[in-house]
């Protein structure tokens, strides 16, 4: 499935290029229809060659030749970089993804009238199994929501939440990749403790871990009773349940979003 848009990022560091791999991965854009610039035009140009997007030498560029803009730059960079090309971007739609920055504070800082939503996505979107949390407060008329919508879900999992929810959901979304990663390597050392391969051992585990998560996206089951199902009475897996419960698991995992939010 390919669009016709055009799509350009202010800042292509790392998280603006997860986003057009997995858009050009997932066949919903061509090099061709992708626009970038960047802080320094020599490496841009390595990072756009390797990817086959188009690089440009200044945001105005991008905006330009755009019809949805995404402003990548660090959080700090935001307001300098936005206001050279405030009049231009009146006239596209934005899509924020820095942290931070939600539609109450585009509101000061784009002029009236400029559509504009805020996001947090997630590194996954690079091979198109990303989270793109969406504050449902913004500016984007009915259509342009339902394209943005359309775009973006073919690499990632679209979920609007309400303006007090983005910090959490952003949170849930974007720093869990690091936890999930941490659950990874642990079990992958347990089956090398007990004799696999390293290799296989994270293959095995990596895979467990995408095909939960899609049981429950295509059940919806409780997690409880997908934990029950492989519970048989008296059996094996119970037991590395209760140890798992006695070195608090479940508290852990939530100590680690506190920390995060406060
Ligand atoms: N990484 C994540 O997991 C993640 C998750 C969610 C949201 N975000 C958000 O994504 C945004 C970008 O984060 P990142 O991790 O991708 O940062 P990054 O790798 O440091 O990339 C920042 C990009 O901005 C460019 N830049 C700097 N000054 C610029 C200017 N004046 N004009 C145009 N471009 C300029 C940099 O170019 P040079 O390198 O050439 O200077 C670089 O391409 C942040 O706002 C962050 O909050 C990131």
């Amino acid at each position: 499935m390919r669009n016709e848009v055009k799509i350009g990022f202010v800042g292509f560091g790392n998280m603006a290029r997860a986003m057009a791999k997995g858009l050009l991965e997932m066949d919903v854009c061509q090099g061709n229809q992708i626009f970038a610039c960047a802080g320094h035009y020599d490496q841009l140009q390595k990072n756009a060659e390797l990817l086959g997007v188009q690089a440009v030498r200044t945001a105005a560029e991008v905006v330009e030749k755009s019809d949805y803009v995404i402003l990548a730059v660090k959080p700090n960079m935001i307001e300098p970089v936005v206001e050279p090309i405030v009049d231009l971007l009146q006239k596209k739609v934005v899509i924020s993804v820095a942290a931070g920055f939600d539609f109450e504070r585009y509101e000061k800082i784009l002029k009236t009238g400029t559509h504009h939503i805020s996001t947090v996505p997630n590194t996954p979107i690079s091979v198109g199994e990303g989270i793109m949390v969406c504050e449902d407060r913004h500016s984007l008329s009915p259509m342009e929501l339902e394209d943005f919508v359309r775009i973006f879900s073919n690499v990632a999992l679209v979920e609007m939440v309400k303006p007090e929810q983005l910090s959490i959901a952003g949170t849930l979304s974007g720093c869990s990749p690091a936890f999930t990663a941490m659950y990874l390597e642990a079990l992958a050392d347990a089956g090398v403790k007990h004799g696999l391969t390293r290799d296989a051992a994270y293959r095995m585990a990596a895979k467990m871990i995408c095909g939960t998560g899609k049981l429950y996206l295509e059940n919806e089951n409780h997690p409880g009773v997908m934990k029950d199902a492989v519970c048989s009475p008296g059996g094996t897996t119970i037991r590395g349940v209760a140890s798992l419960e006695k070195d608090g698991f479940r508290g852990a995992v939530i100590g680690a979003i506190d920390a995060i939010e406060g």
